[in-house]
């Protein structure tokens, strides 16, 4: 089922990922990105990053990122990731993440950042008020991913070109200071990876979307999670099926079988002939039954911020250490400083 796990020198796979503490969460961060996580926990040698730095690229303030930084932690524990078999950290307490950033800047040209899709949505056709640190995203980004040795990267598709980039900065050091990066790989899942919007199935489901009605938020009251789907579009027609020609009802089929891990065709004959709303009702209690122990979880560990600050510490402690033994190859490879001669 899964690509092998293990490199020739039966090591496990390293995996990183990342996700930006920038508010509330929706099914597609979790469907596309940490359910995934969860799940392959046990195979791989685990890090995952609470990107605090890639936060600063957007106006924010002090108190709100304190915030989000706790509750996308106790998001992430209340999901199933463990601090025993994970590395769970906070980027800016590793403060190699940004040194390396800038030295990856001097091997990235700056057409490639400008050809980066997510810079020119997030921009908004306002690039000269935007930050310099939202056109420099995705160098930061790449140090995360390359400071580890990290084979996969877990994440939705949106992250692809990213990846991209990633392994090209990585392939261009190497080629001028001799072989320092592993070139990491994305692991993008067939299913799941691509949530779309409930009031527009062309467009990704998103934080930023200005309608509260296009993503159900982790943290939704099941009657909100009810209300939001039933008022989910639908295609033209009647039959509950996926298809190219329906983006909707794929995007509700997709959601049913990542819940309840159906295969969506048996999903569909179990629909035949019973029209959009019995489906509809059904999927709701699904989503309602699926988030509901995470949001048990959630309420939990919110009562005891010690725990996730504890568990974030001691990850900083231990991706600190590897992070370092990695710059100082880095540094001697570019020649910087003096030491050692
Ligand atoms: P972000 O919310 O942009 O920080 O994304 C966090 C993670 O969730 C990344 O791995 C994204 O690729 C993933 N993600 C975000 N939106 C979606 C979506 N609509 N469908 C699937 N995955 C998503
Ligand atoms: N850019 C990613 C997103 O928006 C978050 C991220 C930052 C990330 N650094 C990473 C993802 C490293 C994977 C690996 O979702």
């Amino acid at each position: 089922m899964h690509e092998s796990r293990s490199n020739g020198a039966g090591q496990r796979h390293r995996v990183f990922s990342g996700i930006q503490p920038s508010g509330s969460f929706h099914l597609g961060n979790y469907l596309g990105a940490i359910r995934n996580w969860v799940a392959q926990q046990p195979l791989y040698d685990n890090i995952f990053c609470i990107v605090d730095l890639h936060a600063l690229s957007l106006p924010t303030t002090r108190n709100q990122l304190r915030a989000n930084i706790l509750h996308l932690a106790n998001v992430l524990f209340a999901s199933g990731l463990d601090p025993e078999a994970s590395i769970v950290f906070i980027q800016s307490d590793v403060s190699e993440h940004a040194e390396l950033c800038w030295l990856l800047n001097s091997v990235t040209q700056f057409g490639e950042l400008r050809r980066m899709t997510q810079f020119k949505d997030k921009t908004g056709g306002k690039e000269e008020q935007v930050s310099a640190a939202l056109f420099d995203y995705p160098v930061l980004m790449a140090a995360d991913i390359l400071l580890y040795d990290t084979d996969l990267v877990p994440v939705g598709e949106d992250q692809t070109q990213h990846l991209e980039l990633t392994r090209d900065v990585a392939t261009r050091f190497n080629a001028r200071y001799g072989d320092t990066f592993v070139l990491p790989k994305a692991d993008i899942k067939e299913t799941g990876a691509r949530i779309m919007s409930l009031e527009d199935p062309t467009k990704k489901m998103s934080k930023s979307d200005a309608s509260p009605n296009a993503a159900i938020a982790l943290t939704d009251t099941p009657d909100v999670i009810r209300r939001k789907i039933r008022r989910a579009v639908t295609d033209s027609g009647s039959e509950v099926v996926a298809g190219p020609d329906k983006p909707a009802l794929t995007n509700l089929l997709t959601i049913y079988s990542l819940f309840e891990g159906e295969p969506i065709p048996e999903i569909e004959r179990r629909y035949a002939g019973k029209g959009y709303g019995a489906f509809k009702q059904d999927l709701a209690e699904v989503v309602v039954a699926g988030i509901e122990p995470i949001q048990r979880r959630l309420t939990e560990l919110e009562a005891d911020p010690s725990f996730a600050r504890e568990a974030l510490a001691a990850g900083a402690e231990r991706a600190r250490t590897r992070a370092a033994r990695k710059m100082a190859v880095v540094r001697d490879r570019m020649g910087l400083g003096l030491a050692d001669g």
